[in-house]
């Protein structure tokens, strides 16, 4: 399939990632960083935001199960794992990766923010789940060991963002640094607005990224080279 986008070391699929998995060459990926639709309708709960494909709660978990079955066999044997989801849905994200790959914890992204929700009534919903797979053979992550709250990361201003649910490309870095060795490649199969590629560009490790509309390929396209212009004049 032609790329959407495509440059030196990253390339962007405009393609449903169930189908465009299973032409990845096997066991070519090191690490799986991924954010895929959490499974609890967030747009109809978010006044005004645009919805987030397949993100109904059965839809979602059906989809996120399906491309898992298409990743395995694009994952090495050494291959790390970080997936975001929800605390209501982490349960149904463990069970999904668990049959993959080995499940070795959860992340907690904290976001020292708070959020919408019953603000009265429950805690400031002020962090993310991220869970922790590896592959058989799974290499050490790199870096100092660090513990699983991750440090404070705020989440992009709704002002900036090119998506509703756009991760900090700082969150990404943090975790592309400690999950994929220099000559790797990450794969990122619900792309969005492009934060996994952009992370890696940064890092200069290669990756692939498939995402199923067409604005969120355009709006990492735009991200993509803008930010490759700013590298290219710095090294100038
Ligand atoms: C939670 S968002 C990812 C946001 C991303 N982390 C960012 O920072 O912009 C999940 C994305 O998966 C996409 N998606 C849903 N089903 C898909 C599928 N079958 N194949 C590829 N992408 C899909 C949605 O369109 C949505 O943009």
């Amino acid at each position: 399939m032609k790329p959407y986008y495509e440059n030196d070391t990253l390339t962007l699929y405009h393609a449903d990632c169930r189908d465009l998995l299973l032409d990845l060459p096997s066991h070519s990926v090191d690490l799986l960083l991924t954010d895929p639709p959490y499974g609890m309708a967030w747009a109809s709960k978010s006044k005004g935001a645009a919805p987030i494909r397949a993100d109904g709660a059965r839809q979602g978990m059906r989809v996120f199960r399906q491309a898992l079955t298409a990743a395995s066999s694009v994952l090495a044997e050494d291959s790390h794992a970080f997936v975001f989801c929800h605390w209501a849905s982490w349960p149904d994200f463990h069970d999904a990766m668990a049959p993959h790959m080995g499940m070795k914890g959860a992340l907690i992204w904290w976001k020292n923010r708070g959020g919408t929700g019953d603000c009265e009534g429950s805690f400031a919903p002020d962090y993310e789940v991220v869970l922790h797979g590896a592959g058989p053979k799974r290499r050490p992550l790199l870096g100092k060991r660090h513990g699983a709250v991750l440090p404070s990361f705020p989440p992009v201003a709704p002002k900036r963002r090119t998506h509703p649910t756009e991760k900090p490309i700082e969150l990404m870095v943090f975790l592309v640094a400690r999950g994929c060795p220099e000559d790797g490649l990450v794969l990122d199969p619900f792309a969005g607005s492009g934060a996994t590629l952009l992370a890696a560009q940064q890092l200069g490790r290669r990756a692939v990224g498939v995402e199923l509309e067409e604005r969120y390929c355009e709006a990492a396209a735009q991200r993509l080279e803008a930010a490759a212009r700013v590298c290219s004049a710095d090294a100038a």
